[in-house]
């Protein structure tokens, strides 16, 4: 006779953090996701401060109560497929996976998650060190704060003990690159200046196409080799954030290229 026994599933501990390594190889990535998170929250200023050992990204979105910060910390979420618009400026959340979070891990030895929602005030350390120590240990601290630990709602992470050091440029061209400055009510703040949107001026052509997906919109458009940067010569670059569907195609024209009208997107 047959019999049928069951047996576990297990996850080790390490595992976590050797996922978020993995996941997340270019360690910078931590930036947009840290921005889409604030977006997501309905933030409408991010304030990022980059020192040589530590970033700090302050958003006044919604901030997390202790549901909020226990759904933080769960490991792919599907809460943002199902609550797809955020409530106060209904964007369109960018965030679907729930694994954001383990670029913030895959980039630093420690990170602090500082929350408030009404009054409630909290703080999260996730420390590599601290969370390798004890295997069977599944839980992390949550200090409650007074709810003035911070002026107004909203969550700062800061990353201590980073893996490398980020040059600001890479980081402004991350979120640039990454997140959606053009929309409205939505402004990145880096080391004390404000991140402008990436603004190419060229003919531009509107793009409507209906496809078994869906409508596909979009733009192309059309400059000379010398006013496309070769980051946009060699990724193209689609406003992801802005609207799910959205693309940009860049075909830019020179005197000698071999590249002459070539499209990317
Ligand atoms: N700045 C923030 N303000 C408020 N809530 C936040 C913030 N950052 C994260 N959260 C909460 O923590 C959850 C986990 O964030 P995480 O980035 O890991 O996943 P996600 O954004 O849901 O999906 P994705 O993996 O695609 O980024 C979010 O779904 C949200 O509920
Ligand atoms: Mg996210």
């Amino acid at each position: 006779m047959q019999t049928v026994e069951y047996i576990p599933v297990t996850v080790d501990k390490s595992h976590i953090i050797t996922i978020g390594e993995r996941l997340y190889t270019e360690s910078i990535e931590f930036i947009r996701e840290l921005v889409n998170n604030a977006y997501d929250a309905d933030a409408t200023e991010v304030k990022i401060t980059v020192k040589k050992d530590s970033v700090e990204i302050e958003d006044n979105g919604t901030g997390m109560d202790k549901e909020g910060l226990i759904q933080y910390f769960n490991i792919g979420s599907q809460y943002k497929l199902y609550e797809s618009k955020s409530p106060i400026y209904k964007r369109d959340r960018i965030g679907q996976f729930g694994i954001g979070k383990f670029a913030s891990l895959a980039a630093c030895r420690r990170f602090e998650v500082l929350t408030r929602k009404g009054g409630f005030a909290g703080r999260v350390v996730f420390d590599k060190e601290e969370w390798e120590k004890t295997p069977s240990e599944w839980t992390i601290p949550l200090e409650i704060l007074p709810p003035e630990a911070r002026e107004h709602d909203g969550t700062t992470v800061r990353l201590l003990g980073l893996q490398r050091e980020f040059r600001l440029e890479d980081i402004e061209a991350k979120i640039i690159e990454g997140t959606p400055l053009k929309a409205p009510n939505f402004k990145v703040i880096l080391n004390g200046h404000t991140i402008k949107p990436r603004s190419l001026s060229g003919h531009t052509i509107p793009v409507l196409e209906g496809t078994p997906f869906g409508p596909v919109t979009g733009e192309i458009i059309i400059l000379p080799e010398t006013a496309a940067s070769t980051e946009n010569r060699e990724h193209g670059y689609r406003g992801k954030g802005e609207t799910g569907n959205h693309h940009t195609w860049i075909l830019w024209y020179g005197n000698l290229g071999k590249d002459n009208g070539k499209d990317k997107g």
